[in-house]
């Protein structure tokens, strides 16, 4: 196969290993003369990797036992509804949220269906071109939520805010990609179809303790208490993600955890910021302190020259580095498991135009 420098923003490109070692555990898993496809969840091999899964998420977070790890459907937009579900009391229930971007925006929407949402900050008037800062969370609200990487401007939080609530996280697609201190949130989420595995799967990571005091009849598949009871198995997990996704976390525990993750994920950030920096036709459409690291959204500065430039990236066997359809231009997301080599291709043919 003639692999391709993937950009895609998500479903990603994953390490070469997990889709070698997840394309035979459909074959034959663990040697059992059985597909992962055909057995029951229930069964001890898969039960094993259910556990792991959970157990490896903690390792790499640095989080004790006071945290539960769940694998949930639905995506990361369940959790836009899960979250104020859970958390937001049925009696004045008071939330309040950060908008920096279309995926938070998504969020407020349903909890506003739960409660009294404030919004603290928002940067939509600047077509969320940076994110705010100068904004306080008191105890007033049931929870904050923010999104820590906005996959379609490519800002990123570079700190997180002490606030004096429950501290709620949307990582979708910065999860696992810099070091964190994990245990300053109640509830992170990530889809898993970035930094983490393939679509399909979310992961939650929720502090046990906030659970249960929101005063509603949660409906038990959105009750992460009821989740936590089950150890994930609360109805039939989606067991290929999960094991996909146990395989990406396995390969980055082994290459050196989320440390060397990042230090590679600067690496491809300063490498391509640069060459934007120092090339004419290009900028990035956000303001530089809040730059991501994981995706780098940039545009032309003369449109005209478009159908050229996407000559030259496909030519060099670039794959997936069209922006998103609401801001267009492009997006180059540097996830995980994107080589430097794949960015130095990129960099190589913004230098030739
Ligand atoms: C930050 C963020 N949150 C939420 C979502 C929505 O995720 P899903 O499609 O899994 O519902 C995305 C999707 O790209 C995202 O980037």
């Amino acid at each position: 196969m003639n692999k391709k420098h993937n950009f895609s923003a998500g479903p990603c490109i994953l390490p070469q290993e997990v889709f070698e070692k997840s394309a035979q555990a459909i074959l034959d898993f663990n040697g059992i003369g059985l597909s992962l496809l055909e057995i029951s969840h229930r069964s001890k091999d898969f039960v094993a990797v259910m556990d792991e899964a959970r157990a490896i998420v903690k390792r790499l977070m640095n989080l004790n036992d006071d945290y539960e790890v769940l694998y949930l459907g639905g995506g990361a937009s369940l959790q836009f509804v899960m979250v104020p579900f859970n958390l937001m009391k049925s009696e004045n229930g008071k939330a309040a949220y950060l908008d920096t971007g279309v995926w938070a925006a998504g969020a407020i929407k349903e909890a506003k269906k739960f409660g009294s949402v404030d919004v603290v900050g928002s940067s939509k008037e600047d077509n969320y071109s940076y994110v705010p800062k100068d904004y306080t969370v008191g105890s007033e609200y049931d929870y904050f939520h923010c999104t820590s990487n906005n996959t379609i401007y490519g800002t990123q939080m570079k700190s997180f805010p002490k606030v004096d609530t429950l501290m709620v996280c949307d990582m979708s697609s910065d999860i696992f990609s810099r070091e964190l201190d994990f245990s300053q949130f109640d509830l992170i989420y990530a889809g898993a179809q970035k930094n983490m595995g393939p679509a399909g799967v979310t992961l939650v990571v929720v502090k046990k303790k906030i659970l249960g005091k929101s005063g509603r009849d949660i409906p038990s598949i959105l009750d992460y208490s009821q989740h936590i009871a089950k150890e994930s198995m609360y109805n039939t997990p989606p067991v290929f993600p999960v094991y996909a996704s146990l395989l990406t976390l396995q390969h980055l525990e082994n290459n050196g955890g989320i440390a060397a993750a990042e230090a590679r994920n600067e690496a491809k950030a300063k490498l391509l910021y640069e060459e934007i920096d120092r090339n004419p036709l290009f900028e990035t459409f956000c303001k530089k302190e809040d730059r991501s690291l994981m995706n780098v959204s940039f545009r032309l500065l003369d449109e005209s020259k478009k159908e050229a430039f996407d000559n030259a990236w496909k030519a060099a066997g670039i794959s997936g580095l069209n922006g998103h359809r609401s801001i267009g231009g492009y997006r180059a997301s540097l996830y995980n498991a994107l080589p430097l080599e794949s960015v130095q291709v990129l960099v190589d043919v913004m230098k030739n135009f």
